[in-house]
């Protein structure tokens, strides 16, 4: 079995309408809720970012998932064999089951020592677990033992997301999964996805039997979308797509399984430039860069060996956070267009998705140095990402500051 802590695969799963998940992950009952007033609802909903006006009913309504005027279904409850199912789909869906399927059906069903302890990891642990989860998915490297933690407690609203998707979409549906997800981001809270004109760009960039590597694979929403419309241009070769969150990618490996695109996408745990080291990435027609804007240029760098004749490449929030010292090392020596999107579902927000190839050798060799300006508007990208995991941030005023110079500068530098 895969890295997924045993005790979340033996944990039920309620997923049906009539149970709202509140206060750090128990299950209220439509009976439990009507237990509270109205004073106690609304910080539970203001905890799952839903509005906390109208009367009590609508409230718990709210808490319960159900649309307006929609009907109360029956409650399913997933037993210990569907969350074992899940834990299945995803490690099939990632080649897990072979590497990670070290112990018999009888050692299977032994409780293994840590599930005892109820120690947790500190919160911060995001950087054990997924080093944890890279060796994992690297067979033959030592394994160290796992925490005790749901993926829950380590993907909060991306496994709230899953829950969503499998309640709206039927299983085995891609385009519904794809829609289920837009329907989240626009219904319930904003998702950093490449939806909207962005997934249009996405799509124009393919070509049949195009090998696909990804850096950023949050949810799976853009790995899906290559997907589905590689089925429709013929299909053939493979998506492969990095995500340095474990919890999070163990989400996307379920949602791909649930969606049926498993067999098309495949999900690896670390870094992007851990596994372009390794080199098990093979060699790739399209190269998509969708995780930090600030180390585009180092992955693409070191992904260049593995590009094969007539690669392209796209990199998504290249204006919005902003990848300045990408735009520098493709500046000679990639032929680019940048396109002007909207940022998925934020008006105000411009960005630029970058779309090109390595232009033909000879070419300039990587600059050995970068304008001051860009290194400075690259550390003020990291430190407004970083304060936005904090907290709010305004990104209108940031991006109404560094914009100009990077216009100007793309300008003046031919891009
Ligand atoms: C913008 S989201 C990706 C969205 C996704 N491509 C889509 O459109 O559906 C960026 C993701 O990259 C991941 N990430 C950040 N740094 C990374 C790295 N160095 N290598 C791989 N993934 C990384 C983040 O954890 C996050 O889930």
């Amino acid at each position: 079995m895969g890295w997924l802590p045993r005790q979340l695969v033996r944990q039920p799963l309620i997923v049906g309408r009539a149970v709202a998940k509140v206060d750090g992950g128990r299950h209220e009952t439509r009976s439990d809720l009507e237990q509270l007033t109205v004073a106690q609802l609304k910080p539970l909903l203001k905890e799952r970012g839903l509005p906390v006006s109208g009367r009590k009913a609508e409230l718990i309504s709210r808490l319960l998932d159900l649309e307006d005027g929609e009907e109360e279904e029956e409650v399913m409850v997933r037993d210990e064999k569907d969350a074992e199912t899940l834990q299945h789909e995803a490690d099939s869906a990632s080649g897990l089951s072979k590497s990670g399927s070290h112990t018999t059906d009888a050692e299977e069903h032994k409780e293994p020592a840590w599930v005892k302890t109820s120690k947790r990891l500190p919160p911060d642990n995001g950087e054990w677990m997924s080093t944890r989860a890279w060796l994992d998915a690297v067979p033959g490297l030592p394994l160290p033992p796992p925490p005790g933690m749901t993926l829950a407690d380590l993907a909060k609203k991306e496994v709230s997301i899953l829950d969503y998707v499998r309640r709206r979409s039927a299983r085995g549906d891609l385009d519904a999964v794809l829609q289920s997800i837009q329907r989240f981001a626009k219904e319930h809270q904003w998702l950093k996805v490449a939806g909207g004109g962005k997934s249009m760009l996405l799509q124009g960039s393919l070509k049949p039997g195009d090998r696909i590597v990804e850096l950023g694979t949050y949810v799976g929403y853009s790995s899906m979308v290559f997907a589905r419309r590689k089925r429709d241009i013929g299909g053939g070769g493979i998506v492969t797509s990095c995500e340095v969150d474990a919890a999070v990618a163990q989400v996307a490996r379920a949602m791909h399984a649930w969606a049926g695109a498993h067999e098309e996408i495949v999900v690896r745990v670390g870094r992007g430039a851990d596994w372009l080291a390794t080199g098990l990435l093979g060699e790739m027609d399209l190269l998509v860069l969708d995780h930090r804007g600030t180390v585009y240029h180092e992955d693409l760098r070191d992904a260049e060996s593995s590009l094969a004749t007539g690669a392209r490449i796209l990199a998504d929030n290249v204006l919005h956070p902003g990848a300045p010292l990408f735009l520098s090392f493709v500046k000679d020596r990639y032929s680019v267009t940048l396109h002007e999107v909207n940022e998925y579902l934020q008006k105000d927000l411009e960005d630029w998705i970058v779309i090109g190839g390595p232009l033909p050798d000879p070419r300039p060799p990587p600059p050995t140095s970068t304008p001051p300006e860009l290194r400075r508007w690259s550390a003020e990208v990291d430190a407004i990402c970083w304060r936005s995991m904090q907290g709010p941030v305004n990104w209108t005023d940031f991006q109404n500051r560094i914009g100009p110079g990077l216009r100007t500068w793309c300008a003046e530098n031919g891009l």
